[in-house]
């Protein structure tokens, strides 16, 4: 009805808004960036270049990821399933995001159980599923660590205050682990100790655009993340931190996902 049909072209309005506020504010990021090479190279200051290219670089990371969660959301598609060794995508994550962690002090690790059986998914969706998690965990745990200096907080664009964090009171630290077993199949954990999520929140933030983080966060990763796993017959679920403190983003990939006769189930073990 055309009730109905205005309804979807406002939503629609909204979302192309929302995206093109965060298109605008990562280009802004890599012109601030362009504009402090520019002036290095013109004085011979390679502190200014570096600095410029640590900008533009984190900008360029931040638009892909922002169009490979666009890409995620906008289809509908069935997951290419492939047998592999999960735990080769986990350790392809933390490798691909230990700088990022270096940089803002945050200690990345992984406890992968190398004993899980293959497992059937889609490799670059699990991938970005287990990256968002990761992304956000280190967001998380550092945004405590470094929480007595909230100098530069939000809507600065580029994050600075990677220096200067040795007085940390508390070292952030992120977790990946896997684990198996032939009842709830595959799980990942991601865990950190940052501030956690209260009770109430934890449904709100996997809508889309739900975040925190002011203009550096879109809020599009959960969302994705879950909508990923949902594909795999899986789910999400946010559990408490260790410790009592932080949080555990599980991500329960299920055995009987494959459009899979009994046959190919058994497959998974020999
Ligand atoms: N590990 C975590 N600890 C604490 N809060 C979290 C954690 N992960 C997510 N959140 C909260 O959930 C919100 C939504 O997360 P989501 O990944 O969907 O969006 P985002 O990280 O803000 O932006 P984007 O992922 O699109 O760049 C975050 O803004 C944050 O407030
Ligand atoms: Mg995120």
């Amino acid at each position: 009805s055309a009730l109905v049909q205005s309804e979807r072209l406002a939503a629609m309005g909204q979302t192309i808004a929302t995206l093109s506020h965060h298109v605008k504010n990562i280009l802004q990021g890599i012109r601030g960036g362009s504009y402090l090479i520019e002036a290095g190279l013109k004085s011979d200051d390679t502190d200014a270049v570096r600095k410029g290219w640590g900008i533009v670089d984190r900008n360029q990371d931040r638009i892909s990821n922002l169009v490979m969660d666009m890409l995620t959301f906008s289809k509908e598609r069935e997951p290419e399933l492939v047998k592999a060794d999960l735990n080769e995508t986990v350790r392809d994550v933390v490798e691909l995001m230990q700088s990022r962690a270096k940089e803002l002090n945050v200690l990345l690790g992984q406890h992968l159980d190398e004993s899980i059986p293959e497992a059937k998914f889609d490799q670059d969706g699990m991938h970005r599923a287990i990256l968002n998690l990761v992304t956000n965990a280190i967001d998380a745990s550092s945004a405590m660590a470094n929480r007595d200096d909230h100098s530069g907080d939000g809507d600065s664009g580029d994050d600075s205050a990677s220096e200067d964090t040795e007085s940390n009171p508390q070292q952030a630290k992120v977790f990946v682990s896997t684990s198996y077993d032939a009842l709830d199949g595959w799980i990942i954990d991601v865990v950190d100790n940052g501030p956690g999520v209260a009770e109430e929140d934890r449904d709100k933030i996997f809508s889309m655009f739900e975040s925190r983080k002011g203009m550096r966060g879109t809020g599009l990763g959960l969302p994705v993340s879950a909508k990923i796993m949902r594909e795999h017959g899986g789910a999400i679920e946010v559990r408490d931190g260790e410790h009592g403190s932080g949080i555990c983003f599980r991500l329960k990939l299920p055995t009987g996902i494959s459009p899979s006769s009994d046959l190919s189930a058994f497959d998974t073990f020999v």
